[in-house]
């Protein structure tokens, strides 16, 4: 652990110091990943169960920065099961983009890397721990296996292209064999239909800054789908739209899924959002699953004093509040994360246990699991677990 002056600063010595043990350690995960002509048995494995489409198991994803190790995932276990929407909840930078971001290899590289742990990846005849796939094979999988819509639908849209060559240009590159050029451009008018454009041939021909934002992120949508993905991470698809639109892209992604037959990791830090779109739920907490469960476990019985602080600061239409609830405090700092509970600085609930090592997860029922004392003895601690007995 970096040592710091009491000013709480790093001294150029120790900076230099830290990058150059960040420089041994990354250099050494990228030399593994660089390789060529890697055997597949490498990183082949099992699911744990056929039915989910991923299995995030023990994930760690750290940030070697010259401050110090981010440690943004700590620890990260959940399934996607196939078919299903699972939704990924909790305040901004508990580590909601980068557990997808592992998941696609898209960490910002050399300082982020996976240190730990197993995410299984389900390809029907077969399963890949997508920590250990190569660069060169990785190129495969983004896009045809697992494709990726973004918040703000410009940063994934090329501004001095029409939209039609666009999507073209990802069907050729993804699912263009045996297809020529009116082929391609059958399928883009397609899938613009599918995702509720109406002038479709119109579309074809616009540019990007000719669209609304909502237009935008159903043409993106629409790219993320060209290839029937087995799994599609919408990280706050909705977040940069107003709320209007917000609902009627909800609405169209809610829709597709009754469709295509893919699994959604469906990423926001809007619990509103979660319940109108999601049939699993996982709560994180500072680069930590705090609790999970169905949808219905989730907010008929909250249990986490986190997830009920965060369903408090919602506002409820037709109740009427002074002020809206907020969870006092803030994050811990990822870089010296405390050995206790991480929410025990914020939390109102804390009994003697929570001054002793982080909570290990009670199991509340076959599907619902939390992080805390509260529970451990079996019966739970507060009104809300015994609705579970
Ligand atoms: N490239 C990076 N370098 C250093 N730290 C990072 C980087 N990307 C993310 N982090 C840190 O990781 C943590 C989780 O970030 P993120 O997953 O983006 O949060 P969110 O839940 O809002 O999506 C944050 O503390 C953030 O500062
Ligand atoms: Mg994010």
């Amino acid at each position: 652990m970096a040592k710091k002056h009491a000013e709480g600063y790093l001294s150029a010595k120790e900076s230099r110091r830290i990058s150059r043990e960040n420089r041994r350690i990354t250099n050494a995960f990228e030399k593994r990943r660089k390789r060529r002509k890697v055997p597949e048995s490498e990183y082949l494995t099992q699911m744990r169960d056929p039915n989910n489409a991923v299995e995030f198991d023990n994930l760690h994803t750290y940030f070697f920065t010259d401050a110090g190790t981010v440690k943004s995932v700590d620890g990260v276990t959940f399934d996607i099961p196939i078919g299903k929407t699972v939704g990924v909840v909790g305040e901004s930078g508990c580590g909601k983009s980068v557990t997808s971001l592992s998941l696609m290899q898209l960490l910002q590289r050399p300082q982020g890397q996976v240190v730990e742990g197993e995410i299984r990846l389900n390809l029907g005849d077969k399963a890949y721990d997508v920590v250990k796939v190569p660069n060169e094979r990785m190129q495969g999988i983004r896009g045809n296996v697992v494709s990726m819509i973004f918040q703000e639908p410009m940063t994934s849209l090329n501004p001095v292209f029409r939209i039609g060559d666009q999507v073209d240009e990802v069907i050729a590159l993804h699912d263009g064999e045996g297809k020529n050029r009116q082929d391609v451009k059958k399928r883009t008018i397609e899938l613009l239909e599918l995702v509720g454009i109406a002038n479709s041939e119109g579309v074809y021909r616009m540019y990007p800054h000719e669209l609304s934002g909502g237009m935008r992120q159903r043409i993106v949508i629409a790219m993320a789908l060209a290839c029937n993905p087995r799994l599609i991470i919408a990280d706050e698809p909705t977040t940069a739209l107003d709320v209007t639109i917000q609902a009627q892209v909800l609405d169209l992604l809610r829709n597709l899924k009754n469709r295509i037959n893919s699994s959604i990791l469906f990423i926001t830090h809007d619990l509103g959002v979660i319940a109108e779109m999601a049939d699993y739920v996982v709560v994180m907490y500072a680069g930590r699953v705090v609790e999970k469960g169905t949808a219905e476990e989730i907010f008929a019985n909250p249990s986490h004093p986190y997830t009920i602080g965060l369903m408090a600061s919602k506002p409820v239409v037709g109740k009427k509040v002074d002020k809206l609830y907020s969870i006092p405090g803030k994050v811990p700092n990822p870089v010296n994360m405390p050995n206790y509970c991480y929410f025990k600085d914020r939390c109102e609930r804390c009994v003697e246990a929570c001054q002793g090592e982080y909570p290990p997860e009670v199991r509340l029922s076959p599907t619902h699991t939390v992080s805390c004392y509260l529970y451990r003895d079996g019966k739970g601690g507060s009104e809300n677990a015994g609705a579970e007995n």
